[in-house]
């Protein structure tokens, strides 16, 4: 069992050295993320960057922020009954997960997620928050199943469908 250290990133140079594609491809972005925008959604407070590290060094990053998701996104049993103008719901957005090609199929992925789940859930007790949200491609929605997320049955967008999870 790997043991990992996981904070934000405040050096991006090591981040670009790694391969966050797709077999070949970019579907979701993460790749050019990691190589153009990560250095400036972190510098300008779009986004923090968190990196994992492992004895190996760098091997996975995620990106988190404050966002909302508007209500008719999600099932109907999501809205609150006493609250029937608010048409958003504040969530935290996980933006972009990868992990090293090389890294893959060892649960780093998961345990980024729930990683995530579990910052959110100690920040909404001091900050409103309902949900974390993400988007991803309908071949990627497994690994958000197995943990608890929901997919919103809105058609996708640009192929990619929006999952959300609750916070207690
Ligand atoms: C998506 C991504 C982050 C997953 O990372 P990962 O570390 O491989 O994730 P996990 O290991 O937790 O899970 C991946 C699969 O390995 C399986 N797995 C988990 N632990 C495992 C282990 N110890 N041994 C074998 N398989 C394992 C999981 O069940 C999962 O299977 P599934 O795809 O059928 O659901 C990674 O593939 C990636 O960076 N892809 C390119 C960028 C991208 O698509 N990002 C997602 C944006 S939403």
């Amino acid at each position: 069992m790997l043991d990992f250290e996981i904070k934000p990133l405040t050096d991006f140079k090591e981040l670009r050295t790694l391969d966050f594609m797709d077999d070949g491809s970019d579907p979701l972005g993460v790749h050019n993320f990691a190589q153009v925008k990560a250095q400036s959604y972190g510098r300008n407070n779009l986004s923090v960057i968190w990196g994992v590290r492992s004895d190996r060094g760098l091997i996975g990053f995620f990106s988190i922020s404050m966002s909302s998701i508007q209500t008719k996104k999600l099932e109907p049993v999501e809205h609150v009954p006493d609250a029937p103008t608010i048409y958003s719901y504040p969530v935290v957005l996980l933006g972009q997960l990868g992990v090293d090609r090389e890294q893959r199929h060892q649960g780093i992925g998961s345990m980024m997620i729930k990683f995530c789940v579990g910052l959110a859930q100690e920040l909404s007790g001091r900050i409103g928050c309902r949900y974390v949200v993400l988007q991803t491609s309908q071949n990627r929605t497994n690994l958000y199943h197995n943990l608890r997320f929901v997919q919103s049955s809105k058609p996708p967008t640009d192929h990619k469908v929006w999952m959300y999870r609750k916070l207690a």
